[in-house]
């Protein structure tokens, strides 16, 4: 068997807008106006995924409504419970803007004092909180100034980040600036597929560029707060692979440094650690991607675990430590979940032995959970959700992780 080091940390993620409930946000919003157009949408698609009880949740309007959620906001403890019988010594979760400052530079105690029991909780089950600071999801009153593209944006930003370290205290050590800045601002500004749907190329960079400026004076407002904390952002990073000969090696490079390196690099100064969310790779063929899919989630996403070896490694040169963040699949009949938990943590631990400073794996996500524009139907979750009765109940693969975690891998 092979074993992890003592300080390697396996953990869970989630986020709240896709747990909690009862969120009043841009995204809350959004779902309602969306809902009938995102249901007949995917009526008109044979679906992305072959099974047709999945196929006939997507075609349901109320699937795309996050309405209660998995009421993670009242069940926290029930669910950091069953982390603590997964055997999980590290969750990621992350505090919800609009319910911590409702009103602009008006701060709710009550709500900023729910993320500390949060905290507080996982602590007293020796689970260490990763808190996110930024999951994608804005204030009304602050999307209702533009969100992202409101010029004062790195100022609200980097004073609620501010407040968040402050009434942690030093409960919490480690904290995700931004999730994802490449994703969010793909999605919400260069397709328009998110809200606030602002389509085009100089949204995206206006997006990108004050995202940086956002994560930049946070970064120096949180350490002003409490120098003793690790902050980081956590980044959506691809494998892209060449296909055969030079051009696909130049089109290869070129797409890792506009992808994986354009925001991390602006940022370096100032993060402690990096964060890195692994779903995708990409074997880049003339232009185009030649995949071979032998293996694909219910979402269509192949699953590629070798991949997260050799983005480790590119990481490498940072010389920061590297917590893989995400890494999951939605999987309904959970048939694939166990195989890329144990593969994905086979590459990891490769690039570990081979001296990359990777100190812990985040599995995507600890329950089932709201995916975005995709609604419930996909199932993410190391923690099955009925959610007619809000049950819990732990899947096969999170058995095989608690064994990995144990035991260590059989390599
Ligand atoms: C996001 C999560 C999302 C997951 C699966 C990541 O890009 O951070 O919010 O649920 O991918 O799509």
């Amino acid at each position: 068997m092979q074993k992890f080091p003592a300080y390697f940390l396996f953990g869970a993620a989630t986020s709240s807008h896709q747990v909690e409930g009862s969120c009043n946000n841009d995204w809350s919003r959004w779902e309602i106006a969306n809902a009938s157009r995102l249901a007949k949408e995917y009526s008109r698609t044979t679906g992305l995924c072959s099974a047709e009880h999945l196929r006939q949740e997507g075609i349901r309007p109320g699937n795309y409504i996050s309405g209660i959620c998995v009421d993670h906001y009242h069940l926290f403890e029930e669910d950091f419970r069953l982390a603590e019988k997964i055997g999980l010594n590290a969750c990621r979760f992350s505090v919800e803007w609009s319910r911590v400052e409702p009103e602009e530079g008006v701060w709710n105690m009550n709500e900023l004092k729910h993320y500390v029991s949060m905290v507080s909780s996982l602590r007293k089950k020796n689970i260490e909180p990763f808190v996110t600071i930024w999951h994608w999801t804005l204030p009304l009153w602050l999307a209702d100034r533009g969100g992202v593209l409101c010029p004062e944006f790195p100022f609200y930003f980097s004073r609620y980040a501010a407040k968040i370290v402050s009434a942690m205290n030093d409960r919490a050590s480690y904290y995700i600036i931004i999730n994802e800045p490449e994703i969010y601002s793909l999605n919400s500004y260069m397709l328009g597929k998110w809200t606030p749907c602002k389509k085009g190329p100089l949204n995206y960079y206006r997006s990108i560029t004050t995202l940086i400026r956002a994560h930049t004076l946070a970064y120096s407002e949180m350490k002003k707060v409490n120098p003793g904390i690790k902050a980081g952002t956590a980044c959506n990073m691809t494998y892209f692979e060449p296909g055969g000969g030079f051009i696909n090696r130049l089109a290869a490079r070129a797409a890792d440094r506009w992808w994986n390196r354009y925001f991390t690099d602006k940022v370096m100064g100032s993060m402690d650690f990096m964060g890195l969310n692994y779903y995708f790779h990409n074997r880049i063929h003339y232009g185009l991607n030649r995949n071979s899919n032998e293996r694909i989630s219910d979402m269509g996403w192949e699953l590629y675990p070798e991949g997260i070896y050799h983005v480790l490694k590119n990481l490498e040169p940072y010389g920061l430590p590297v917590y893989v963040t995400e890494s999951g699949l939605a999987d309904a009949d959970d048939s694939r979940r166990a195989w890329l938990i144990e593969e994905t943590l086979k590459q990891v631990h490769k690039a570990l032995s081979e001296g990359v400073n990777v100190r812990g794996y985040l599995h995507w996500s600890l329950l089932d959970n709201f995916e975005w524009d995709k609604g419930f139907w996909p199932r993410f979750g190391l923690i099955s959700v009925d959610h007619a009765t809000m049950k819990r109940t732990m899947r096969e693969s999170a058995k095989v992780y608690k064994n990995i975690i144990q035991n260590g891998l059989n390599i």
